[in-house]
């Protein structure tokens, strides 16, 4: 399988900065086989950027994209929109879901929208700091993966990428902590189990799961290195050019 390192760039860059940003790491990065490396930035670079990426080298990605295709829906772009710009739409992302209060339906719906247009979605999940206190990490992990993958059929699983984010993790977050390798081992534990529980082994086996908190080029290596763990996520890391290039360069030495 290959090794995924996606960078969110959340709403950071204008659309002069994130063209300068793409220029620099076009110089840098150089493909290589088993990585795949997404930019992901706010809708408004994407037609922009589109015209200046080299795809052999990294994707586009999107950060959100409405659940329905067209409409009267004021302010929301649909994946119908955006599915000539990019490969990948974060979906359920912990930002989307707490501080937009996206729910469960929508969530989903989300999904299976890029499914419908032939954009790989990557399903967020993860716990907050209190449901971890309280011991449901693993319900919380397996209803946020049955409900998110719930309008998907079985042939159109290994179109999905799952990244496990706790919350607590989150550089963003107030109180956030680096999650260490037992912990992040523990949760891609269950969610490798009730996808092969639910799904079968082949298939189960087939949808890369994407870790995301924290990380760093200090880190990255360690976390890549988790049984289960098939690439990152990184939010603030991915904003300065050096450091995210330093973690694709890690990922490289994972993946070979
Ligand atoms: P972080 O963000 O790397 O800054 O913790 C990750 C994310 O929110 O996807």
């Amino acid at each position: 399988m290959k090794t995924y390192i996606v960078g969110n760039w959340k709403m950071n860059f204008t659309v002069g900065e994130a063209s300068i940003y793409l220029h620099k790491l076009l110089k840098t990065i150089k493909p290589a086989k088993n990585l795949q490396v997404a930019i992901v930035p706010s809708t408004v670079a994407l037609q922009p950027l589109s015209l200046q990426i080299d795809r052999k080298k990294l994707k586009l990605g999107a950060q959100n994209c409405c659940e329905k295709d067209y409409g009267a829906y004021t302010g929301e772009t649909s994946i119908t929109q955006l599915r000539g710009l990019v490969d990948y739409c974060i979906i359920g992302h912990s930002e989307r879901r707490y501080v937009f209060n996206e729910t469960d339906k929508m969530i989903r719906e989300k999904v299976a929208a890029c499914i419908r247009n032939g954009v790989t979605p990557i399903l967020c999940i993860g716990e907050t700091e209190s449901e971890r206190t309280f011991g449901e990490t693993k319900d919380v992990l397996k209803d946020q993966l049955v409900s998110g993958l719930k309008d998907i059929s079985k042939e159109d699983l290994d179109k999905c990428i799952i990244a496990y984010e706790p919350v607590w993790a989150i550089s963003s977050v107030k109180g956030a902590r680096p999650a260490t390798p037992d912990d992040i081992a523990s949760s891609i534990n269950i969610i490798r189990d009730h996808l092969k529980a639910t799904y079968g082994k082949e298939i189960a086996e087939k949808i890369p799961v994407l870790y995301g908190g924290s990380v760093n080029p200090n880190n990255a290596g360690a976390y890549l290195t988790i049984p289960g763990v098939n690439g990152l996520l990184i939010g603030g890391a991915s904003l300065i050019a050096s450091q995210f290039n330093d973690i694709i360069e890690t990922a490289k030495k994972v993946a070979a």
